[in-house]
């Protein structure tokens, strides 16, 4: 039996006078256990959506999210989940931060600072257990964020655009990183991403969703050897693939965009799909930045 399984979900949207907006409908896939299955579609297309649900904060319209056998109804300390930005709490230490995983399984001190001890070893974290946030670097809060998602020893870690904000110089070490930490727990994965790149580099699969009611492009294995060869013709033959399909999966928002409020403001020329496109993550991205903080709360 499938870790973890998405079982028709539908979800929708209504806002006053406006016509409901059909985000996912009818979703289903199942993830098997420790695999490193990856989300990949257009802003806007219900990546966010279908994790929040998958992490218990957000209830479908129809439809079942079954994560060992038993349905998801709410959040639970058998899901990890770190959010866009991370959401650290800026008031907390790094060992306040991981410690606060930690109440909910209800632990002994001893066990406490055993499981703290041996998260700040897989993060190469000690040293800084008394640091606020604020003082860290982009990659070391990323790697709070997921030692404190990890602590309650999750079936799955579902991550939401968990390297959307360093910089790309950054990047890909964070991504091996990541691969490190994650291997090492040995936790099953669900992360949502817009790096094709990195989605190759790191997942098992690779889902490409569509940017209409969240179907299911494609469902692509990435059949490569760990650590993987970045440069490798089959890499690259991958990175291909996925790029064209999301392209894909792109211009057929065109056709029924619901343009959010400002877009008009860039002065973009609609007939060219690049820079359409371009426009329209933008403007996406600002908005699900406001979103994301709003959510996170
Ligand atoms: N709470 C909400 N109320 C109304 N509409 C919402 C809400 N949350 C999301 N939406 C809408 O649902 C759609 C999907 O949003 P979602 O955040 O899941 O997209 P996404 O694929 O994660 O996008 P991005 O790649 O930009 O993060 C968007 O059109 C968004 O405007
Ligand atoms: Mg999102």
């Amino acid at each position: 039996m499938a870790l973890l399984e998405v079982k028709g979900i539908t979800k929708t949207f209504t806002r006053r006078k406006k016509t409901p907006h059909i985000v996912l409908e009818n979703m289903s896939f199942s993830v098997e256990q420790g695999q490193y299955v990856s989300l990949l579609g257009p802003s806007g297309c219900g990546k966010t959506t279908l994790l929040t649900v998958m992490g218990g904060f957000l209830t479908p319209d129809s439809g079942q999210i079954i994560l060992a056998g038993n349905k998801v109804e709410k959040p639970g300390p058998d899901r990890g989940f770190v959010f866009q930005n991370y959401a650290l709490f800026p008031w907390m230490t790094v060992k306040e931060n991981i410690l606060y995983s930690l109440q909910v399984k209800k632990l002994s001190q001893r066990e406490q600072k055993e499981r703290l001890h041996e998260l700040l070893e897989i993060s190469h974290l000690f040293g800084s257990e008394n640091k606020y946030p604020v003082q860290l670097s982009g990659g070391m809060q990323q790697r709070v964020a997921v030692v404190r998602a990890l602590a309650s020893r999750p079936e799955i870690l579902l991550l939401d655009e968990p390297l959307g904000a360093i910089d790309f110089q950054m990047r890909e070490l964070l991504q091996e990183e990541l691969a490190a930490l994650v291997e090492g727990a040995k936790t099953t994965v669900v992360m949502v991403t817009h790096d094709v790149s990195e989605s190759v580099y790191l997942s098992d699969r690779v889902i490409v969703m569509s940017a209409n009611k969240g179907q299911i492009v494609k469902d692509v294995y990435i059949n490569l050897d760990r650590p993987r060869d970045r440069q490798s013709p089959e890499f690259k033959g991958y990175v291909s693939e996925i790029t064209e399909l999301v392209r894909q999966a792109f211009s057929e928002k065109a056709v029924d965009i619901e343009l959010p409020s400002g877009f008009a403001e860039t002065n973009v020329n609609y007939n060219s799909q690049a820079s359409f496109t371009d426009a329209f993550n933008r403007m996406s991205n600002r908005y699900s930045r406001v979103n994301h903080g709003r959510a996170a709360k």
